[in-house]
């Protein structure tokens, strides 16, 4: 069911003093290609969903941040002078969020809020980010006379996933979730921090996503030495071609000469990102002239190289990819950071009904739990909803 202000509101009155206040919203993403590509400076290819968080806020003339989780029922306080923060991790975003805010000089006051949301958790769809930038996106509103640009508002997402969270993320998710556009794909160049709006209108086919319901988790997670792994490479490459600042910059002939001087994973690593990297590229040609089946072959390309290279997949998720490529799915990935979550699949219009039917059945033969369909509609960014 659709997440609305009433669930959100009603919960707010009961929790706090009766009174309302502002209320925002955030969505999760998909994204079509380029995974693991943004903290290597290369493209990325987001979107935002419907799906998202609604959060709503009231100064209360204190320090104190009383924050009320409606999905958890669980309340948490702090202070927003307070150094260290709450203990309970999905408080720690607000905390984050409020004190990267600060840090930027945004006057922020102590405010009561309760908040909610309908991004699966755990599905690759950044239900994180869409937490940071509600209250990202809410702050600047309400104490930033909305200053702050929105790729500044992205970046306090992430620092917050950095230092508050211990999870090294790129920017494509908060990114995402705070420039999106109903019906429109980005195309984010997470070097210059250049973007184009890439209208989503694929004629004959749809995007839908199979969440495998193995829960994936980011912080704390192999997620980070993955990182580590590509800028070891890139260092070592750089010290053969100065040019080269990240594997964005990096070909298969820079990476063949120093594979004696890198670790075969680290190797196999980086191969994934250098062929990620121009993928992005490729399904963009290729969106222009409307060739979805190079799209779709792209993706199962990412597939592979997430699965077989990268290291990022996972039983459930390779059957998934399997089931896609057996049904004449034209083009099907693990979408996100990977060790569980969703696919995101690209399917004739005339075999969606069908696809849904078998991916459902047969990944419960097999696992004996059925994975969760999502058709994707594509939704507008971080705004203000009452
Ligand atoms: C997670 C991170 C992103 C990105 C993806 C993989 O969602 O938060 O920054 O690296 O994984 O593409």
């Amino acid at each position: 069911m659709k997440l609305t202000i009433d669930d959100v509101r009603s919960r707010f009155i009961k929790h706090f003093d009766g009174s309302t206040g502002s209320v925002y919203a955030s969505p999760g993403r998909i994204n079509l290609i380029g995974e693991h590509t943004d903290y290597n400076n290369g493209f990325v290819f987001p979107g935002a969903v419907e799906q998202g968080m609604i959060a709503e806020i009231k100064p209360n003339g204190t320090r104190i941040v009383d924050a009320y989780s409606i999905d958890l029922k669980d309340r948490a306080q702090f202070s927003l002078d307070d150094e260290k923060g709450p203990s309970a991790s999905w408080a720690r975003y607000i905390f984050g969020v409020c004190r990267e805010m600060m840090a930027l000089g945004v006057p922020v006051q102590g405010f009561n809020t309760a908040f909610s949301g309908d991004v699966p958790l755990g599905a690759g769809m950044s239900s994180s980010a869409a937490l940071e930038s509600v209250y990202a996106f809410a702050l600047n509103d309400l104490w930033g006379e909305n200053k702050i640009e929105k790729m500044e508002l992205a970046r306090v997402g992430q620092r917050t996933e950095h230092k508050y969270l211990g999870c090294n993320c790129g920017i494509m998710d908060q990114f995402a979730s705070i420039h999106g556009k109903k019906g429109s794909l980005m195309r984010l160049d997470c070097r210059s921090g250049e973007f184009e709006y890439f209208p989503w209108n694929p004629k004959g086919y749809q995007l839908v996503l199979v969440n495998s319901c193995v829960k994936h988790e980011l912080v704390g997670s192999p997620y980070n030495d993955r990182r580590l792994s590509c800028e070891r490479v890139a260092e070592v490459i750089k010290r053969h071609h100065p040019e080269v600042d990240s594997l964005r910059d990096a070909t298969y002939e820079m990476l063949e000469e120093v594979k004696n001087e890198v670790t075969s994973e680290d190797y196999s690593r980086a191969k994934y990102v250098i062929g990620e990297v121009v993928r992005v590229l490729t399904v963009c040609e290729a969106l222009e002239k409307g060739d979805y089946d190079t799209v779709g072959e792209m993706m199962y390309q990412t597939h592979y190289g997430l699965s077989k290279e990268y290291e990022v997949s996972c039983e459930e998720l390779d059957y998934l990819n399997d089931i896609a490529r057996e049904e004449g799915v034209t083009g099907s990935r693990i979408m996100g950071g990977g060790f569980g979550g969703c696919t995101i699949n690209l399917i004739p219009d005339e075999l969606v009904a069908h696809f849904k039917e078998v991916v459902v059945k047969k990944f419960e033969e097999k696992f004996g739990k059925k994975p969760i369909v999502i058709d994707v509609v594509i939704g507008d960014g971080a705004r203000k909803l009452c």
